[in-house]
């Protein structure tokens, strides 16, 4: 019998992940480079959601976009090779460390000058950008808990029809897990039970490696 999705094996997985387009070695080198940081290279995206990011940004006419959670830039080369011309886009990240790396990778990728790079706590960065409808698209793959308050900062400043994408919204599985109580996965879960009651906004759900959650900004004048 057929259902509606298909689970998927790690052989069917490999086979997804082979299915897309690689424009150069430079991400597949990345990816080399990330796991050589250890158990904490499990932070950098999987690679059909990269393709997807681009894909995403290209489809969307993105021009203007800010990523909340940089780590080695892997998302971040993805969403840029998407934009426009004269596309930008605002990197978010905390560490000097994690994104000493990603400068590397943005210049031997080509996109070094179309993305601006912000160490400091997203939140602040986030507060600080002109208060007008300029953004097109957004990433969102920090601090699970600030999710909800860089939706409600970058949500006024995205125009309509633009997307935010959330990533991590299966987070393991664990957001159906009643007995799992810790603060990362309620910050999803809320998250995830808010977003469809948001009049503002149109979203769904996308499962793709931990979940992807795609948040479109209505026009005003649309009806819900
Ligand atoms: C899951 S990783 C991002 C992975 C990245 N999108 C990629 O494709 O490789 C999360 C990142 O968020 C950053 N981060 C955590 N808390 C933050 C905060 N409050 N403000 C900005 N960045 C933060 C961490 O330093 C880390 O690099």
């Amino acid at each position: 019998m057929h259902t509606k999705y298909t689970a998927l094996s790690p052989e069917l997985y490999e086979y997804l992940v082979a299915h897309r387009t690689e424009r150069d070695p430079v991400l597949a080198e990345l990816i080399r480079e990330t796991e050589g940081l250890g158990p904490i290279s499990m932070m950098q995206i999987a690679p059909e959601q990269g393709a997807f990011l681009t894909t995403l940004a290209r489809i969307s006419g993105a021009r203007r976009a800010v990523e909340v959670g940089t780590f080695t830039g892997y998302s971040s080369i993805s969403i840029a090779r998407g934009l426009g011309p004269g596309g930008r886009l605002l990197c978010c990240d905390v560490s000097e460390e994690w994104t000493s790396v990603a400068r590397k990778y943005f210049a031997r990728a080509g996109v070094a000058d179309r993305i601006d790079l912000k160490i400091a706590p997203a939140i602040e960065t986030l507060r600080a950008l002109p208060s007008g409808e300029s953004l097109d698209f957004a990433f969102i793959d920090a601090d699970k808990s600030g999710y909800r308050s860089y939706y409600e900062e970058i949500l006024p400043r995205l125009r309509a029809n633009g997307l935010i994408v959330f990533d991590n919204v299966l987070w393991g599985g664990s957001v159906i897990d009643p007995g799992n109580t810790n603060s990362e996965t309620k910050a999803i879960r809320e998250l995830n039970d808010f977003l469809p009651t948001d009049r503002r906004v149109e979203c769904v759900m996308i499962a793709i490696a931990d979940g992807l959650m795609l948040v479109r900004k209505r026009a005003a004048d649309e009806s819900a």
